[in-house]
């Protein structure tokens, strides 16, 4: 439904979300991974319509773009609103860029009103918040809150540079990540599509955020011999396939299981498998998965860990294979959002008259890692038939207007709350 008195352009916010989705990979909308030419077209972009709003950028030494509007009493400290510009491959045209855009209209809304807020306000567009070619999300919030470390840094893409380099390449400096770490942002507030559905099927405005999964990603790598397909007796194989492929079948079965419905969640998925020489007439030699396991309740992974340890291992053996690696490569706890900020967009949506509910969020988020540093809140806006992570995803104008309308009304708020 159209809400026609949101303080703030629905039109203006619409055609920023559209045309950054131009920058994509034409071969495969809507493409823009971080790091890549086409990421850093997008960060000039969105750097271009930061300082057309009146912000000040920089990028910090951890590869954020932030656009910032000095307060009229900077010792109060900076209200921060973001998310992030980069995409999955074949991702949407929302996940992220809605949050950015959101920013960026909420600035130029307050100008509009002749509002000078007295706390600093920064824009964030935080570096690789998907999973990027180094095998890490969350790059630039892990870097502005601290978590971003040494081995991290050593991590590599497949053609062998390291993250240390990469962030060199898009303006971060991994020898100052110190500089990054903040400790003046009194409030950091996201918007975000569902990807869910939540709210469509309840035809609700938005979504107050209540807690955001803990995500675990693990490797592991089956060492077999590569061998030839059409001469090699079957008894004498070492296929690391075999083993790879009933870990998938584990993984599957044993989420299921943990995933008592109604009372905790517990998603596991293997979406990466890399098989090695992967050619048709050739027995595969080597294969890598990454899963990703999600929680509300880490006591799950936990267990999910050890039941997936003993199997794999099992899975090895069967298949006369090496479990060559069962390695744990990155960790973050469930996380839940400030209650008062919470209630500061609780209390901005119903100003406007949106309908909303309490929701936990199953995706990740740079407002997770932003907690370890900040109150931290974020709002939900519907998405189409739950779709996310592919072309499809989509959300209407208005209703990412409501959601941002309702941040714009938390940070008018916060201003004069927070001292
Ligand atoms: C972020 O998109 C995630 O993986 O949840
Ligand atoms: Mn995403
Ligand atoms: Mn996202």
């Amino acid at each position: 439904m159209a809400k026609t008195n949101l303080p703030l352009d629905a039109d203006r916010l619409w055609a920023d979300v559209m045309d950054l989705a131009e920058i994509t990979d034409p071969a495969r909308p809507y493409t823009r991974r971080s790091f890549t030419a086409l990421f850093l077209e997008g960060r000039e972009w969105v750097d271009r319509r930061f300082q057309e709003a009146g912000l000040t950028t920089r990028i910090d030494t951890a590869g954020n773009l932030i656009g910032r509007l000095e307060g009229r009493n900077p010792a109060l400290g900076v209200i921060a609103i973001g998310s992030h510009s980069d995409t999955v491959p074949s991702g949407g045209r929302f996940d992220g860029i809605a949050g950015v855009a959101t920013g960026l209209e909420i600035i130029r809304a307050l100008r509009d009103a002749g509002i000078q807020l007295d706390h600093t306000i920064e824009v964030i567009d935080f570096l690789a918040e998907e999973p990027s070619e180094y095998g890490l999300s969350c790059v630039g919030s892990r870097g502005m809150t601290g978590s971003l470390d040494d081995t991290m840094l050593t991590l590599t893409e497949p053609s062998g540079e390291t993250l240390r380099d990469a962030l060199v390449r898009v303006g971060g400096d991994p020898n100052r990540l110190e500089m990054a770490k903040r400790d003046d942002i009194r409030a950091f507030l996201e918007l975000h599509i569902e990807q869910g559905i939540v709210l469509e099927s309840q035809s609700l405005d938005v979504g107050i955020v209540t807690s955001i999964v803990g995500i675990r990603r693990l490797e592991v790598i089956f060492q077999g011999e590569a061998d030839h397909a059409g001469t090699t007796p079957m008894a004498l194989r070492h296929d690391a396939l075999v083993a790879a492929a009933a870990t998938v079948t584990s993984v599957r079965r044993v989420a299921e299981e943990l995933a008592v419905e109604g009372t905790d969640y517990f998603v596991a998925t293997v979406g990466i498998l890399g098989v090695d020489p992967s050619a048709s007439n050739i027995v595969p030699g080597r294969c890598r998965l990454v899963i990703d396991a999600r929680t509300t309740q880490p006591a799950l992974t936990q267990r999910f860990v050890e039941i997936i340890d003993l199997e794999s291992a099992a899975h090895a053996a069967a298949a006369r294979v090496t479990r060559a690696s069962f390695a744990m490569l990155s960790d973050g706890p469930p996380v839940a959002c400030d209650a008062g900020l919470r209630a500061a967009l609780r209390q901005g949506a119903e100003d406007l008259g949106l309908s909303l509910t309490d929701l936990p969020s199953g995706a990740g988020h740079d407002a997770a890692f932003m907690s370890r540093i900040c109150p931290s809140a974020m709002i939900f806006v519907p998405c189409r038939a739950g779709k996310s992570h592919a072309p499809e995803e989509w959300s209407d104008r208005d209703q990412i207007a409501a959601g941002a309308a309702a941040i714009y009304q938390a940070v008018k708020a916060l201003d004069s709350q927070i001292r």
